[in-house]
């Protein structure tokens, strides 16, 4: 088709504003790295991958889910439960023991990097863990395009990474933009929990959550006291043989 000097004016109007958009969304709160497994990783993978991890529809970018896939969660897990979602489980340390230990949830985790996914499923595979699935996938657009109205009623995002620098803080995944998301997703009473052992991390995500007018800590102390049923991950253990405090947080959808 021919296109006139105007249509092409608009036509580069238009690349400049998907390359902006391309921009935003590369903006992520996490690094790229090789998915190359250890072997048993991967056998771990090849053996029970049907059984704990879910397939999506993506879009070109392979962490990215399709908008309009949303999840029946009746269907993947076979019943009704309510839903606890952690987002980065990492290798599991949490997730594991936890989701034994409440075998009436169902267990959603959203985590990008496929080789840690992949030791979780050998973990849940080993204890015979039946009401875990796990997404490969950023949790953003995880939350956005899997997940329906008042789905979740807890969330956890334990040591999400810091980024510490200022010049890295637009790639925290706490902000106000990833609340409104959490909001819309979870339903009233429903409990989000976060720790981290980065104190300007713990400070930044208070004042996000106390700003938010759908969370409510119904304190104003501000911090929780540490969740004892939390396991400690080697995130938590880092910080703390590093001589840092660790922060937990929680907050209820009001
Ligand atoms: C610092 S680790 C903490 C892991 C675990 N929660 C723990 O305490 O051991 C952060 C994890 O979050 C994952 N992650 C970071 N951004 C993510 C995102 N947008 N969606 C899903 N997972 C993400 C990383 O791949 C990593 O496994």
């Amino acid at each position: 088709m021919e296109q006139s000097s105007h249509g092409a004016g608009k036509s580069a109007e238009h690349d400049l504003r998907a390359d902006a958009d391309r921009v935003r969304r590369e903006v992520v709160s996490f690094v790229r790295r090789s998915n190359r497994m250890t072997p048993s990783q991967r056998k771990a993978w090849d053996q029970h991958h049907d059984q704990f991890v879910l397939e999506v529809p993506r879009t070109a970018n392979t962490t990215s889910v399709a908008p309009g896939s949303e999840l029946d969660l009746a269907e993947v897990f076979g019943r009704t439960a309510p839903l606890i979602v952690e987002i980065g489980p990492g290798m599991g340390d949490s997730l594991v023991p936890m989701a034994a230990a409440r075998q009436g949830a169902n267990f959603l985790a959203f985590e990008v990097y496929e080789p840690a996914a992949a030791a979780i499923v050998a973990k849940l595979a080993a204890a015979g863990i039946t009401n875990v699935r796990i997404v490969v996938a950023d949790a953003v657009t995880a939350l956005q395009h899997l997940l329906t109205p008042e789905a979740i009623d807890r969330l956890w995002t334990f040591f999400p990474d810091p980024w510490p620098k200022a010049r890295h803080h637009k790639r925290r995944m706490i902000d106000t933009a990833f609340a409104d998301l959490v909001a819309s997703r979870m339903r009233r009473g429903g409990a989000w929990r976060l720790a981290t052992d980065w104190e300007g991390y713990a400070t930044w995500m208070r004042d996000v959550l106390d700003e938010h007018p759908a969370f409510s800590n119904g304190s104003t102390a501000g911090w929780s006291p540490r969740w004892e049923k939390r396991p400690v991950t080697k995130f938590e253990q880092r910080g703390l043989d590093a001589g840092r405090a660790v922060f937990d947080l929680t907050y209820n959808r009001v």
